[in-house]
């Protein structure tokens, strides 16, 4: 069976959730059932075809551990939902620090910032080790607001010739001059900013899709009628992300209706959900020669892709670039 032979950047918590995962559904007991899955299969891959070949990190609890063991260490703190999880072979190396490590982290506590290794690897370093693991996608999990280090790492996958799976807010894909980058060299890309699979992305969509489908809300609403953004970083609730969701209409004779919803979730695993979907796609793309941003993977895996289309429609379009109906 062929592999998916990819490089994570960044072995965080949702790097733990995608590894976590790939070894929970390779068993074929209770985990073989795939509640939870998106696709069992996409092409003839399964989640357990995709192989971490390299890794790259700059925490010092983290560089120098084969990825299986680096994904516990602190200051990752997400559910362990498989702890079998088989050694990969492959060792964090320590990666450039750019803005990944934010001034502010500095003299925190260490379980919850990061510890960088005064030594960089240098950008010749990680391109060999690209090349030497055979690394063929490149999945960007840094943290949020790694600008320089995210356009760092992803021309060091176009140095090295392979493709790039985005999964934070950074503008690659939806950036015309990075996107072109890719295209020029035929290598497939994939963002930006990963979905989640039951999130406030596609919940909140959903609802204000049955509004528009019932005629509740006809028109955008004016700018101050609307809020949508993150109130605070809560410690003690390590990864468990807490949504609330407030909706406002009228229905028949201008009668008002509202709907309060409270969405609590493991933030890692919901998106790993997406990710392991998103880089099989990658992966097709790879076998079938094509290059350049994955139009329907993009607005269907991520929240800022270069072309938004409507869940359904991203949907229909991915379903279709699976069966090889439409080129991207
Ligand atoms: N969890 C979700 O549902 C979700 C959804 C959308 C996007 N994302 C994005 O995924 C990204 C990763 O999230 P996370 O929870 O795993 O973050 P995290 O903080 O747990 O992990 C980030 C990792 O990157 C490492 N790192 C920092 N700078 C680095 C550098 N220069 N080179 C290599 N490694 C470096 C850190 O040491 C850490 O191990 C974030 O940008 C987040 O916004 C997550």
């Amino acid at each position: 069976m062929r592999k998916i032979r990819i490089a994570i950047v960044g072995v965080g918590n949702c790097a733990s959730s995608l590894v976590q995962g790939i070894n929970f559904y390779r068993g074929t007991g209770a985990n073989g059932t795939g509640i939870g899955l998106m696709h069992r299969e996409i092409g003839s891959y399964r989640p357990g075809d995709i192989e971490v070949v390299a890794a790259f990190d700059i925490d010092r609890r983290k560089v120098g551990l084969d990825v299986s063991r680096a994904i516990f260490a602190p200051p990752n703190c997400t559910k362990v939902f498989c702890e079998k999880v088989n050694l990969t072979g492959a060792i964090v190396k320590m990666g450039c620090v750019f803005d990944g490590y934010p001034p502010h982290m500095a003299g925190g506590d260490p379980l919850r910032t990061f510890l960088p290794l005064e030594k960089e690897s240098t950008r010749e370093q990680i391109i060999a080790e690209l090349k030497d693991s055979c690394a063929e996608i490149m999945v960007n999990y840094l943290p949020v607001g790694s600008e320089e280090a995210t356009r760092f790492y992803a021309s060091c996958a176009l140095d090295a010739g392979i493709a790039f799976v985005n999964n934070i807010p950074v503008f690659i894909a939806s950036d015309p001059v990075w996107a072109k980058r890719f295209a020029d060299k035929n290598l497939p890309i994939i963002g930006d900013d990963i979905k989640a699979q039951v999130g406030a992305t596609i919940l909140h969509r959903t609802l204000v899709d049955l509004f528009r489908k019932q005629s509740v809300m006809g028109e955008r609403l004016a700018d101050e009628n609307m809020h949508v953004g993150p109130s605070d970083y809560v410690p003690w609730q390590l990864d468990n992300k807490i949504a609330f969701i407030r909706v406002e209409g009228k229905i028949f004779g201008d009668v008002p209706v509202k709907i309060d919803v409270k969405l609590r979730v493991e933030d890692s695993p919901n998106s790993a959900g997406v990710a392991i979907d998103s880089i099989r796609c990658c992966k097709l793309a790879l076998d079938r020669g094509i290059g350049g941003v994955l139009h329907s993977a993009s607005a269907y895996f991520s929240k800022h892709p270069p072309v938004q289309m409507t869940d359904d429609e991203a949907h229909r379009a991915v379903e279709q670039f699976i069966r090889g109906e439409r080129d991207c």
